[in-house]
């Protein structure tokens, strides 16, 4: 594990986006693993920008994303597909059709998970898994639990969880509870990993999944056993 202290958001987010970037441009048909959320802000920023300054390539890039919330359609502004074509698809060259995200509205949820986790082994598996993770140690939306749950599934949203998120919403009762989300196992198959997070309220979750014992109701300390993680952090102090 090489665990990097960043010395300001923007930092974090040049490192981050560097270590992309050299992957696509080691490999144009690379296949990143994104995350949504407010931490991956700043790295797609800095590839929009490397993008428009002719830079990186991204016409050959496939894209999966981590997860999405159930009910949502692509187009409401609240669904991770959305966010992720304001925040980075739209700006860049990558084909749509070559960008993946959980269907929120798949009528056969189960079909829906095996499709995604197919897709992901027909695509060769993820080069670079770009994580966040949230005060109760989830990665993607694999919340605190008695075991960790392996493949993409469906998962009923934790307490914490939505309150974090409801700052996106207009109140808390619009908050999904539930979404899919790639499993542990998903993630883990990824080659190389980057978890990023930034801000002090992030310390106590990070010490825990990084230094802490390796459990389920710590998803994120799964990562530990990760062969080629690479953590990014911004806080004040050393994890
Ligand atoms: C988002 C995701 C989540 C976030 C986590 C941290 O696709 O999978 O696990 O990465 O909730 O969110 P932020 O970055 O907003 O603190």
């Amino acid at each position: 594990m090489l665990i990097i202290k960043a010395s300001s958001y923007e930092d974090l987010s040049r490192k981050a986006a560097n270590i992309i970037s050299a992957q696509v441009i080691l490999n144009k048909k690379s296949v990143l693993g994104l995350a949504t959320g407010s931490s991956p802000l700043g790295v797609y920023k800095q590839l929009i920008d490397w993008y428009n300054k002719n830079d990186i390539d991204f016409s050959s890039v496939t894209t999966v994303n981590l997860d999405e919330y159930l009910t949502l359609s692509g187009d409401n502004v609240q669904s991770y597909r959305y966010f992720m074509n304001q925040n980075f698809f739209d700006h860049i060259n990558v084909k749509k059709e070559n960008t993946h995200v959980p269907n929120g509205l798949a009528t056969n949820l189960e079909a829906e998970c095996i499709r995604y986790d197919e897709l992901i082994e027909n695509l060769g598996g993820i080069d670079v898994q770009l994580l966040g993770i949230g005060h109760n140690g989830h990665i993607g939306f694999n919340e605190p639990d008695e075991a960790f749950e392996k493949m993409t599934h469906v998962v009923d949203l934790g307490e914490t969880t939505i309150e974090a998120n409801t700052r996106f919403f207009e109140s808390r009762d619009e908050v999904p509870r539930q979404a899919i989300t790639m499993g542990i196992k998903s993630i883990m198959q990824a080659k190389k990993i980057i978890l990023i997070a930034s801000g002090n309220d992030k310390l106590d979750i990070l010490r825990k999944a990084l230094k802490g014992p390796i459990v389920p109701q710590v998803p994120a300390s799964i990562l530990q056993l990760h062969p080629n993680l690479t953590v990014i952090y911004c806080c004040d102090e050393e994890i």
